[in-house]
C-alpha cells in the first residue's frame, strides 16, 4: 500500500526529502519515549535481513533508505558505528529484502513535533497513522 510519505516522495520531484532520525533516534530525550515505541535497531525483520547479508540492523535500516531515494543522515559520535554507517553504502538489498521491510505494518512517530501542526489543521493531513502515544 502507498503510503502519504509515498506520494510526497514520487510527486513533489523538485524536493528532496531527507530520512529524519534514520535509524529510530534511539538518543531522542526520555520525555519522547514510550514504552510501547518500537525499537528499530531490534526489529526481527530488520534483523532477518541483516543477517541475511552479513551487515547490522543499522546498515539494513540505511541502506533500505537509500534505495528507495532518501538521503539518510545519521548521527553518531561512535568513530566504529561512522565506519559502520557509511558502509551501508555496500549493502544490496534485493526486491524481496524490501518487499518485507516495507510490509513492516508498526507505525510509530519517535518525535511528536505537535507544534510544528498550524491550527485548525488536522494532523492527519501530514501524518500517516502513526501511534501518537
Ligand atoms: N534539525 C532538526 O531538528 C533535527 C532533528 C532530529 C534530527 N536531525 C538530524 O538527523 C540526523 C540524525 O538524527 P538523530 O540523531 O535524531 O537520529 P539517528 O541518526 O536515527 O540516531 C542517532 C543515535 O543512534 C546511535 N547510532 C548511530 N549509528 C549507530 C549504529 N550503527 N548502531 C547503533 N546505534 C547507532 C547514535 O549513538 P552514538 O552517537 O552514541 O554513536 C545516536 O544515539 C542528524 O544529522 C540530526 O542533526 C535534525
Amino acid at each position: 500500500m502507498r503510503s502519504k510519505y509515498d506520494v510526497l516522495i514520487n510527486y513533489f520531484l523538485d524536493i528532496i526529502c531527507v530520512a529524519y532520525s534514520p535509524i529510530g533516534a534511539p538518543n531522542r530525550p526520555d520525555f519522547f519515549k514510550e514504552v510501547s515505541h518500537p525499537v528499530l535497531l531490534e526489529d526481527d525483520v530488520i534483523e532477518a535481513i541483516a543477517k541475511k547479508h552479513n551487515a547490522t540492523a543499522a546498515q539494513v535500516l540505511l541502506a533500505w533508505g537509500m534505495k528507495r531515494g532518501i538521503p539518510v543522515i545519521p548521527k553518531s559520535v561512535t568513530p566504529s558505528r561512522i565506519d559502520e554507517n557509511l558502509k551501508s553504502c555496500n549493502v544490496q538489498l534485493d526486491d524481496e529484502d524490501m518487499a518485507k521491510i516495507n510490509g513492516i505494518s508498526t507505525r510509530a512517530r519517535y518525535l511528536g513535533h505537535q507544534w510544528s501542526i498550524p491550527p485548525g489543521v488536522d494532523i492527519e493531513v501530514f501524518w500517516d497513522g502513526e501511534y501518537l502515544g
